[in-house]
């Protein structure tokens, strides 16, 4: 049998944390051959909840999990962990700044990265889900320098998997048959849905998603607003923000990136820009990606036109408002 994996769930007493850590104690994550410790870390108001989360892990008796730590010190949670999801946060309030909720997710994240640096497993691979996502990753990287900045991720699956969601509604595919959309940029209403290079099997090979909808005037506006709008879309039917699919698409994003992607499909993460597409270096941006052997790389030398590059820079421009204003922050 293999040695077991230590996964990090902070926030896991909230809503997406309930809903993954049954997923990851199930081997949606890392495979169901692969045993895995849970760490759970929330806070003090939340300790009585995540002791009730901890209480149904054991519950479950699933066969995967060979141990479960339930804390609000974020030193025991973070020690030895090899896979860090970080879902902890502080939301937005009615009434509340911009800037307010920057600083509160500025400062979680500039100490959960130095506990992060100080106690995982040297490898450890981070993927970041709290919002402003693309920008706690960047401050979790800034202040884990020791970490290598491939290993801090942000999460944009959600994203990509509600774009190839709405492809096969409208043209009544399997969605497993849709492959190839990518999100760029920033995991916010300003992020882009591209198309471009999306494909979908057909009994007569892949055939273009552009060629099968032939109605560019939805691709180009409906499609886009309904990927950009629809966490709004499920708060508004649910009362409630998404948290399955969130979990979902968590631990897809950490599958493919510790197990790889198909050979000819990639899959959109928010990663440290190396300055691909034009995109400023530094930032942590959604991009295609392929992965191999617990390695992302950027899909290279993909064909962008003028529609596209508006919107690609227009999602940098975001990215980097929101670096200053959490550098702003940190004064
Ligand atoms: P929630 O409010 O139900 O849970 C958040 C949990 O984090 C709470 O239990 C809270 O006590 C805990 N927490 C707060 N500060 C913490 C800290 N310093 N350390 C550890 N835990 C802390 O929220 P929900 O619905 O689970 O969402 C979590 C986050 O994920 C939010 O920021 C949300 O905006 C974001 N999100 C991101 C998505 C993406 O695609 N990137 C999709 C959906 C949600």
């Amino acid at each position: 049998e293999k040695e077991p994996v230590t996964v990090l769930v902070t926030g896991a007493a909230g809503q997406i944390g309930y809903a993954i850590v049954p997923m990851i104690a199930r081997g949606a994550m890392l495979g169901a051959d692969q045993p895995v410790i849970l760490h759970m870390l929330d806070i003090e108001p939340a300790a009585e909840a995540l002791k009730g989360v901890r209480m149904e892990l054991i519950d479950a008796a699933f066969p995967l999990l060979k141990g479960v730590v339930a804390t609000t010190d974020a030193v025991e949670a973070c020690t030895g962990v090899n896979i860090a999801v970080m879902v902890g946060g502080f939301p937005r309030k009615e009434g509340m700044e911009r800037k307010d909720v920057m600083s509160k997710n500025v400062s979680i994240y500039k100490a959960q990265a130095s506990a992060l640096e100080k106690h995982a497993a040297s490898d450890c691979k981070v993927l970041v889900v709290a919002n402003p996502a693309n920008t706690n990753a960047l401050i979790l990287k800034e202040f884990a320098p020791s970490i290598p900045e491939k290993n801090i991720t942000c999460l944009t699956r959600l994203d990509h998997n509600r774009a190839l969601g709405q492809i096969s509604e409208r043209i009544n595919v399997y969605v497993s048959d849709v492959k190839n959309v990518i999100i760029w940029g920033n995991h916010s209403s300003t992020q882009y849905p591209d198309v471009n290079h999306a494909t979908v099997k057909t009994c007569s090979g892949d055939k273009p998603v552009r060629e099968l909808i032939a109605d560019d005037q939805w691709l180009n506006n409906e499609f886009i607003t309904t990927v950009q709008q629809r966490g709004a879309a499920i708060i508004k039917a649910r009362k409630l923000s998404s948290a399955l699919s969130a979990a979902s698409a968590a631990c897809d994003h950490v599958r493919d990136w510790v197990l790889g992607t198909p050979k000819g499909t990639w899959v959109s993460m928010g990663v440290y820009s190396d300055g691909s597409y034009g995109i400023q270096p530094g930032l942590i941006y959604s991009f295609p990606v392929n992965c191999e052997k617990g390695n992302w790389s950027i899909v290279q030398g993909l064909k962008i036109d003028e529609f596209s590059r508006k919107k690609m820079d227009a999602t940098a421009t975001e990215l980097m408002e929101e670096k200053s204003l959490a550098y702003s922050c940190l004064n």
